[in-house]
C-alpha cells in the first residue's frame, strides 16, 4: 500500500516508517520539522535499502496538504504530526488546540478530497486521565486532565462522529502508553529538543554527561518505592502495532480503538537502576516534589490488541532501556551533526 505518514520524520514516525518500508509499502512522509530532523530517514533509508518520498508540508497549511494529496494520492494516513509536551499545552493552550485539532481537521478534509478514507490516529493513554481501576481498558470513559490530552480525546470525538457520518471512513485510534527504546541499530532514535519532559530520554541525557542528575517527581506516590509507576513500551513494538491496526482496517473497516501498552507497570526508580544496568554507570537523582498533573499508576490493558489485532509487545524493561542506551551513546547529540 501507499501510506502517508504525518510527523514520519519524529521519533515514533521514523520507526514506523522503518517497519513499514521493511513490510514493502511505498511511504510518502509528511513533516514541518519543527520537532524532529530529516536525517532520520536518510538514515532510516540506510537502514531498510529503500527510500520514503519526503515532503515538507506543515498541518496547517491546508492549501499545501491538499496538493500533497493530489500529487501522492496515498491510499492510507498514519498521523503522527502534533505538538505532545503537556506542560507547555497548559501554557500556550491555543498553539495545541489550533496545531492538533484543527491541523487534523485539515488533514481530514485533504483526504476527503481524494478519496483517502484510512487513518490511524496516534493517541496516548493520556486520555484517560485519573481513572481508579487498574489496568485501563479501552471502555474507560475518556477524562484527559491536561490541554494536551484533550486535544487527543477532542480529534478522537471528531474521528467518532466522522466514523458515524460516513461507514466508508476506515480509523484506528490507537492510545500509546510510554513510548521508549530505539531500534537496535543505534541509528534512530528519540531526539528531543531542549530539556527533555520524558523519563527515559532525561535519564539517557544524564548517563551520556547532559544532564547533572535526574529529578524524581515524588516518592510518596501509593506504589512500591513511592515513585511513579507506568506502562513502558518499546518503540519498535509500538511501531508494528501501526502495521497491525493498518492490516485489520484493510480487511475490516469500521472504527476501532487500541491500547499499545505491554500491560506491566515499572516505578521511574526501577527504571532507572534498569538503566545503570543498561549502561553500566551509577546515575545521580534527587527527589523533588510531585510534578502537577501526575498519576500514582498508569498501566495498560492491552488484550483487545492482541484478540483483534494478534500484537502485542515482545520487548521487556531491560531491552528498552539497552537500546534506548545504544542510541544516546553513540548519538550523545542526537541527530546534530
Ligand atoms: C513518567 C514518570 C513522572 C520525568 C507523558 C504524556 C503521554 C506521553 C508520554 C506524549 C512519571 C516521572 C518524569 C522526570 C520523573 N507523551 N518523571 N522525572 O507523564 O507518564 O506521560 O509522556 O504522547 O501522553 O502524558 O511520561 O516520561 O513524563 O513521566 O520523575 O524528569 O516519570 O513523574 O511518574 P508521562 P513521563
Amino acid at each position: 500500500m501507499k501510506i502517508l505518514v504525518t510527523g514520519g520524520s519524529g521519533y515514533i514516525g521514523s520507526h514506523t516508517v522503518h517497519e513499514l518500508l521493511n513490510a514493502g509499502h511505498e511511504v510518502v512522509v509528511m513533516d514541518n520539522l519543527a520537532n524532529s530532523s530529516e536525517e532520520s530517514l536518510r538514515r532510516v533509508a540506510e537502514l531498510t535499502g529503500k527510500q520514503a518520498e519526503f515532503h515538507q508540508v506543515d498541518l496547517l497549511d491546508p492549501e499545501g496538504m491538499k496538493k500533497l494529496f493530489r500529487d501522492t494520492r496515498p491510499e492510507a494516513v498514519i498521523h503522527f504530526a502534533g505538538l505532545k509536551a503537556v506542560g507547555e499545552s497548559a501554557e500556550k493552550p491555543l498553539w495545541y488546540y489550533q496545531t492538533n485539532v484543527a491541523g487534523t481537521l485539515n488533514l481530514l478534509y485533504a483526504m476527503e478530497e481524494v478519496d483517502c478514507k484510512t487513518i490511524v490516529f496516534s493517541s496516548s493513554a493520556t486520555v484517560y486521565g485519573e481513572p481508579e481501576e487498574m489496568p485501563l481498558t479501552e471502555k474507560i470513559n475518556m477524562d484527559a486532565q491536561s490541554c494536551y490530552g484533550r486535544t487527543k480525546e477532542h480529534i478522537e470525538d471528531m474521528l467518532r462522529d466522522l466514523g458515524a457520518s460516513d461507514a466508508s471512513w476506515n480509523i484506528a485510534l490507537l492510545r500509546y502508553f510510554n513510548p521508549v527504546g530505539a531500534h537496535e541499530s543505534g541509528r534512530i532514535g528519540e531526539d528531543p529538543a531542549g530539556i527533555p519532559n520524558n523519563l527515559v530520554p532525561f535519564i539517557a541525557q544524564v548517563a551520556v554527561g547532559r544532564r547533572e542528575h535526574l529529578n524524581v517527581f515524588g516518592n510518596d506516590y501509593p506504589t512500591v518505592d513511592g515513585t511513579g509507576v507506568r506502562d513502558y513500551i518499546h518503540v519498535v513494538d509500538l511501531a508494528n502495532g501501526h502495521l497491525k491496526a493498518l492490516e485489520y482496517l484493510a480487511s475490516h473497516g469500521g472504527l476501532h480503538t487500541w491500547n499499545l501498552g505491554t500491560g506491566n507497570g515499572y516505578s521511574v526508580l526501577e527504571v532507572l537502576h534498569a538503566f545503570e544496568k543498561a549502561c553500566g554507570k551509577e546515575l545521580p537523582y534527587k527527589i523533588v516534589d510531585r510534578r502537577p498533573g501526575d498519576v500514582a499508576v498508569s498501566y495498560a490493558d492491552p488484550s483487545s490488541a492482541l484478540a483483534d489485532l494478534g500484537w502485542s509487545a515482545e520487548r521487556d524493561i531491560d531491552t528498552m532501556v539497552r537500546d534506548h542506551w545504544n542510541w544516546q551513546k553513540n548519538n550523545p547529540n542526537g541527530y546534530e551533526a
